[in-house]
């Protein structure tokens, strides 16, 4: 997709799909409705009339309450869809639920699912916006671009920074998405990993390291990931306690990064497990301004695939 098209595009579903215009094109987007998230009044018109659906078959709190505040700050309507008192709990299927929403006239649909692939499966179904919101193992789009949007927030361009990746790559969507977005706007990525959670094979251009030692003070960023508990019991780490004690970031290995070293990390975050309580709460995270960006990102991204975009246009004809 060119930034061209990306006006006209449907869904978005991975980042595959933005050519580097177009992450630039939402980034820029996403400046402008910051603002509007500062004003005692937080809502815009763009959106009014059109109707958005939160459909979470797993738990969420930033990213369904951003895409909730994001829709509300548009003016559209929001219906949020609680899969434990829906008829999901009758047994109605994935495709049966989505074509009732569509008959219900909603414009998009934003859902998380534990299948990876399933909103490319919505999307083929229903003619409605979908937004990717996290797919199993595969992808998490929108927590990209958020990424990408807080490092432009603290630096002019990605180009040439490095940036480590750490902890659980293999079953990460954040990491799969993430590595993506920063390759196209010029980072270099280098991946840091136990042996067991790093994938078997890369399809990016990236470097990869075992132990976070050694990428220390070499990184402009140090991207941490949650790590799933269940790793221990499915015997992928020895322990908790031998985990942190190679791959936490922590203050005294923070203090061997460089001076300006900035620290993210999706949430939620496991304290004292990939990250040390100092560093999550301290001056180099920028955690909670990665939360806060989310909304202003996923307002970008609902007006860019809700016509917005093609409306602006139109009226700078
Ligand atoms: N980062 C992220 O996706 O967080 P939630 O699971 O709370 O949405």
């Amino acid at each position: 997709m060119t930034a061209e098209r990306a006006g006209r595009a449907r869904s978005l579903i991975d980042v595959h799909q933005l050519s580097q215009e177009d992450i630039l094109w939402l980034v820029e987007t996403a400046r402008s409705f910051e603002e509007v998230s500062r004003r005692a009044v937080k809502k815009v018109p763009a959106l009014r009339g059109r109707t958005v659906v939160n459909l979470f078959y797993e738990a969420s709190t930033r990213t369904r309450m951003s895409f909730e505040l994001a829709a509300k700050r548009l003016s559209a309507d929001v219906l949020n869809f609680a899969v434990g008192t829906s008829s999901v709990s009758k047994g109605e299927s994935l495709k049966d639920t989505v074509l009732t929403l569509q008959a219900m006239g909603v414009d998009a649909v934003v859902v998380r699912h534990p299948m990876s692939g399933a909103p490319e499966l919505i999307d083929g179904w229903i003619d409605a916006s979908v937004i990717n919101a996290g797919d199993g193992i595969h992808a998490h789009p929108t927590q990209a671009l958020l990424d990408v949007y807080s490092l432009l927030q603290r630096m002019d361009s990605l180009e040439g920074k490095r940036i480590a990746v750490v902890g659980d790559i293999l079953h990460s969507r954040v990491a799969r998405s993430g590595i993506q977005a920063f390759i196209r706007l010029g980072a270099e990525v280098v991946l840091v990993a136990p042996p067991t959670l790093m994938p078997p094979s890369l399809p990016w251009r990236v470097e990869t390291r075992y132990r976070l030692d050694d990428v220390l003070g070499e990184c402009d960023v140090i991207y941490l990931l949650r790590l799933q508990l269940e790793r221990q019991k499915q015997g992928l780490i020895p322990s908790l306690k031998e985990y942190a004690r190679v791959y936490q970031l922590n203050a005294e290995r923070l203090a061997r990064a460089g001076e300006g070293t900035l620290v993210m990390h999706p949430g939620p975050i496991n304290r004292g497990v990939e990250i040390a309580a100092e560093v999550a709460d301290g001056p180099r995270s920028i955690i909670l301004g990665q939360v806060a960006n989310g909304v202003a990102v996923r307002m970008a991204v609902l007006f860019m695939l809700l016509g917005g975009r093609e409306a602006e246009d139109a009226g700078n004809e």
